[in-house]
C-alpha cells in the first residue's frame, strides 16, 4: 500500500492539459457491446476504474488495449453476458454493463454493484427503466437476472435525474423496436458525450442536455473511432488547486461551459479566471470572500463531485459559508479528516458550516473516497507542513497520476510506502 506526501506552501505554475473524462469513458466504453466489431477511443484516462471495465470486456470475451490515452476494443468477439461477480463489485460504473448487454444478448445477470460509499446508490430507477422497455427483472438475495427476447421503445419518467440510469436507458433503448422518450433525464455533458458517441454508430437520439430524450431505435449500429470530452471534475480540482496556493495556472482542454458553476462560486469568493477557446488562466491574490450558500444539484446545478474540494477552499475564505449537499446522503465524510488537520466545519444534517479563516496544519488522514481524496489533497497543498494522505487507491479511480500532474507545475506531492 502507497501513501501520498504532499508539503504545503507552494504556489502552482505553468500549463496543465486536463485529461479526458471518466464519467464519459466508462458508460462510452460499455456502450461498445451494442455493435460488434473495432473500436477505437481517444483520451481515455489511465484510471482504475477504466482498467476494470476493460477487465470486464476482456473476461467477457472481447479484446483489449490501452495504449498511450486511446483504448483499442473488438467486441466481435464477445462470448457471454455474464459479467464476472468479482469484478462487479469493484466499481459501481459496472452496471452500466446492463442496458446494452440485455439489448444485444436479450439476456444479463448482474450483481450489486461496488462504488463510494458515499449513500444508499440504489439502481432502481435504471431497473425501472428497463422494465419499461419490455426487459423481465428476477431479483435474487445476490443478483438480479434480466432477460428480453426484444425491447420496446417506452415513455419513461425518472423521478430523480439520474445520470446513471439516463445512460443505461439511452443504450438499451438504441436497440429496441421503436421510439423510446425519458423524461426528466439527466442533462450533465457526459450524458451529450454519451449521445454523440451513440449517434455516430448509427443510432438516433435527440435531446441530451435537456430534461427530455428521444431515441429511435435503429436497426444497424457500427464501432466507430470516438474522443471522449475532458474530464470537468479535475479541471476544477485544478482550478481549486491554483486559487489556493495563490499561483497562475493555465488549463488546457477544459470545456468552460462544463464548469460555468464553479467559475461563478470562484469569481464570488474574488478569483479572476479568463478563458479562451479550451484554456482556462486563473489567478487569485489576497483575502478570499466566503459564500452565503451552496447547494449541489444535479447539471447544470454545483456538482457533487467537487463539493468535498470547495469545502477546502472555503476553509481559506474570509468568514463563514455553508455547503448544502442535495445528491447524495452521506457524503461528508471528508470533513472528520479536514478536522484532524485543524478545520473547523460544523454538519447539520446535509448542511456543512464552514467557519473561514482556518490555517491546516499537516497530519495523517485517510481518503474515504474518490473526492475526498481529492480535497485532502487541496488541503495538502496549503496547510503548514507535511500531510501524509492514505487509501490513495479512491484517488486513482478518478485521477490519472495525480502526483506527477501536481508535481509538474510546482507542487511537492510524491508516493511513500504506507
Ligand atoms: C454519476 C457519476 C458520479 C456523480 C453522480 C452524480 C459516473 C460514472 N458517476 O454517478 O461521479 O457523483 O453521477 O452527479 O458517471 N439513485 C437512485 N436510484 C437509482 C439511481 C440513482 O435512487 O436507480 C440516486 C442515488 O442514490 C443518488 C442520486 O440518485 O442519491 C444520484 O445518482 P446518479 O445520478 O445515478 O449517480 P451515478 O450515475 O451513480
Amino acid at each position: 500500500m502507497e501513501k501520498l506526501a504532499v508539503e504545503g506552501g507552494r504556489q502552482l505554475h505553468g500549463n496543465l492539459r486536463i485529461h479526458g473524462a471518466k464519467n464519459a469513458a466508462l458508460p462510452i466504453l460499455a456502450a461498445t457491446v451494442l455493435a460488434e466489431g473495432q473500436y477505437t477511443i481517444q483520451d481515455v484516462p489511465h484510471l482504475s476504474d477504466i482498467s476494470v471495465m476493460l477487465d470486464i470486456l476482456t473476461a467477457m470475451g472481447a479484446k483489449t488495449k490501452h495504449k498511450e490515452s486511446n483504448v483499442l476494443i473488438d467486441t466481435g468477439s464477445l462470448i457471454t453476458s455474464h459479467i464476472p461477480k468479482d469484478l462487479m463489485g469493484l466499481m459501481r460504473s459496472s452496471i452500466f454493463l446492463m442496458g446494452p448487454l440485455l439489448a444485444r444478448f436479450g439476456e444479463v445477470i448482474v450483481y450489486p454493484p461496488g462504488g463510494c460509499a458515499i449513500g444508499e446508490r440504489k439502481i432502481d430507477l435504471h431497473i425501472k427503466g428497463l422494465q419499461a422497455l419490455g426487459a423481465n427483472i428476477a431479483e435474487f438475495e445476490d443478483h438480479i437476472h434480466c432477460t428480453a427476447n426484444r425491447l420496446f421503445g417506452a415513455d419513461i419518467y425518472l423521478d430523480f435525474p439520474s445520470v446513471g440510469a439516463t445512460e443505461n436507458i439511452m443504450m438499451a433503448a438504441t436497440r429496441a423496436e421503436g421510439k423510446t422518450i425519458i423524461r426528466n433525464a439527466a442533462r450533465e455533458p457526459e450524458i451529450t458525450d454519451l449521445q454523440n458517441f451513440l449517434n455516430k454508430m448509427g443510432a438516433k437520439i435527440q435531446g441530451a442536455g435537456t430534461p427530455v430524450i428521444v431515441i429511435e431505435g435503429a436497426d444497424h449500429l457500427e464501432p466507430v473511432e470516438y474522443r471522449v470530452i475532458p474530464d470537468r471534475i479535475v479541471a476544477g480540482t485544478m482550478l481549486l488547486a491554483g486559487c489556493m496556493t495563490e499561483g497562475d495556472l493555465t488549463i488546457e482542454n477544459i470545456f468552460y461551459e462544463h464548469i460555468e458553476s464553479l467559475v461563478s462560486v470562484l469569481r464570488q469568493c474574488g478569483v479572476e479566471i479568463e478563458r479562451a477557446h479550451d484554456i482556462i488562466k486563473v489567478s487569485s491574490r489576497g483575502l478570499l470572500k466566503p459564500v452565503q450558500r451552496i447547494e449541489t444539484g444535479p447539471y447544470p446545478g454545483f456538482p457533487t463531485d467537487l463539493q468535498a474540494q470547495l469545502m477546502v477552499f472555503l476553509t481559506m475564505a474570509h468568514g463563514p459559508s455553508i455547503i448544502r449537499e442535495n445528491v447524495f446522503e452521506n457524503r461528508f465524510k471528508h470533513v472528520a479528516e479536514l478536522c484532524k488537520m485543524g478545520a473547523r466545519v460544523e454538519i447539520k444534517q446535509n448542511e456543512a458550516r464552514i467557519i473561514g479563516g482556518t490555517r491546516l496544519i499537516g497530519s495523517e488522514v485517510e481518503a474515504t473516497d474518490l473526492r475526498a481524496g481529492a480535497a485532502l489533497i487541496l488541503a495538502g497543498l496549503v496547510c503548514e507542513g507535511t500531510t501524509y494522505i492514505n487509501r490513495i487507491h479512491h484517488i486513482d479511480r478518478g485521477y490519472d497520476r495525480i502526483d506527477q500532474q501536481l508535481q509538474s507545475i510546482g507542487a511537492h506531492i510524491r508516493r511513500i510506502p504506507g
